[in-house]
């Protein structure tokens, strides 16, 4: 399908009176691939939880990125199409974006949200167990997004849920939703990852700044990038420890073709990488701290011209805002494509993709 110029141009004037900066590819590329949504690949999502990025594969991970596109280019309305659900966001530790993005996509289609938004206004204060509040969620709502600091809380709750749990961050363990909205954006970038063969010569190189043995959102969006072991060339993970993967992430990328390396040098490496995931904190064996200067980037540092950013916020000093402005800023792309994301999840999840776009855009 061809997009009309006009449509394009609309869509960067939109972008642009949302006052977002940095790089924003349009969520037409991906359409322009294959228009078509694979609703038999969504319906796997019907009434299910979602607590791991191992439960995504590649079409799954792209026709969610077909069905974002179009609620981001606004094509079809959406906006009763969950009006009888109720989402419960349950959160036990910190969130900015995760909560209310999550909370903005559910408004955005017509539902209905109540919160947690600090554990200490909940019966956890009193030593209430996760099994009771499970019942809570089941009485009070459809569907329930939760965070934890505990790894362990996802899999307990899912115990007692009659209804679909989402992680919403558990521990360090997994943010499976996060590295959904990561790969969103990279597909809007670079569509090609996900539809063509890329020559050898011009297929990824990217490079990871954490521990994905030990930070949830480096593990989930490692996990997901193994999907496209055909178009990437090399994932190199710079960090201080010496086993930055641990056991399950060293065993999936020891199953993966994708090259898989490991440096101390970022900034060395910097001509030869298209893409830099980075974090907030370090994980070094005892404990979390921030980056040295050794892993920081600012618009001094020796990137690509091409070479795009994505860090899942909130930053530190690792990521200078002399960035910002600059096309290898994916990362505010990143935050804002997670609503579309996440809206594509929900309606999933409630089997409602069929009642929010026309039949004949279905096979
Ligand atoms: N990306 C992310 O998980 O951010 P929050 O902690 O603000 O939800």
């Amino acid at each position: 399908m061809t997009i009309p110029a006009a449509k394009v141009a609309k869509n960067k004037d939109r972008a642009k009176k949302r006052g977002q900066i940095g790089n924003c590819p349009d969520p037409s590329r991906i359409l322009e691939h294959d228009p078509k949504i694979r609703i038999d690949v969504l319906d796997r999502l019907r009434n299910t939880s979602v607590v791991s990025a191992a439960q995504f594969d590649k079409d799954l991970l792209v026709e969610l990125g077909k069905l974002s596109a179009y609620l981001q280019l606004r094509k079809y309305p959406v906006r009763k199409a969950l009006e009888d659900k109720i989402m419960a966001a349950a959160f036990f530790e910190p969130s900015t974006r995760t909560r209310l993005s999550f909370e903005s996509a559910m408004l955005s289609v017509g539902g209905k949200t109540i919160s947690v938004a600090d554990a200490k206004t909940t019966g956890v204060a009193k030593g209430e167990s996760l099994r009771d509040i499970g019942q809570m969620f089941n009485s009070y709502a459809d569907v329930v997004v939760v965070r934890h600091t505990e790894q362990s809380a996802i899999a307990e709750l899912s115990e007692y849920l009659r209804i679909p749990l989402i992680n919403g961050g558990n521990g360090s363990d997994e943010h499976p939703t996060q590295a959904l909205a990561d790969w969103y954006a990279l597909l809007k970038w670079r569509p090609e990852i996900a539809f063509d063969e890329i020559p050898e010569k011009f297929r990824l190189n990217i490079g990871i700044i954490g521990t994905p043995g030990n930070m949830r959102t480096v593990k989930s969006f490692l996990t997901l990038a193994l999907l496209f072991h055909k178009n990437i060339n090399h994932i190199t993970i710079f960090s201080e420890m010496a086993d930055p993967l641990g056991d399950d992430m060293r065993e999936l990328c020891d199953n993966s073709p994708i090259g898989i390396n490991f440096s101390r040098d970022l900034q060395g490496s910097l001509e030869y990488l298209d893409v830099i995931y980075m974090n907030a904190i370090a994980f070094l064996g005892d404990g979390y701290r921030f980056y040295s200067e050794d892993f920081q980037l600012s618009a001094e540092s020796k990137l690509k011209d091409d070479t795009v950013i994505l860090h899942p916020l909130a930053r530190s000093d690792e990521l200078a805002v002399d960035l910002d402005d600059t096309q290898h800023n994916l990362y505010f792309n990143q935050a804002d494509g997670a609503v579309w994301m996440r809206q594509a999840l929900l309606l999933s999840i409630f089997d409602r993709v069929r009642n929010s776009v026309p039949d004949d855009l279905l096979i």
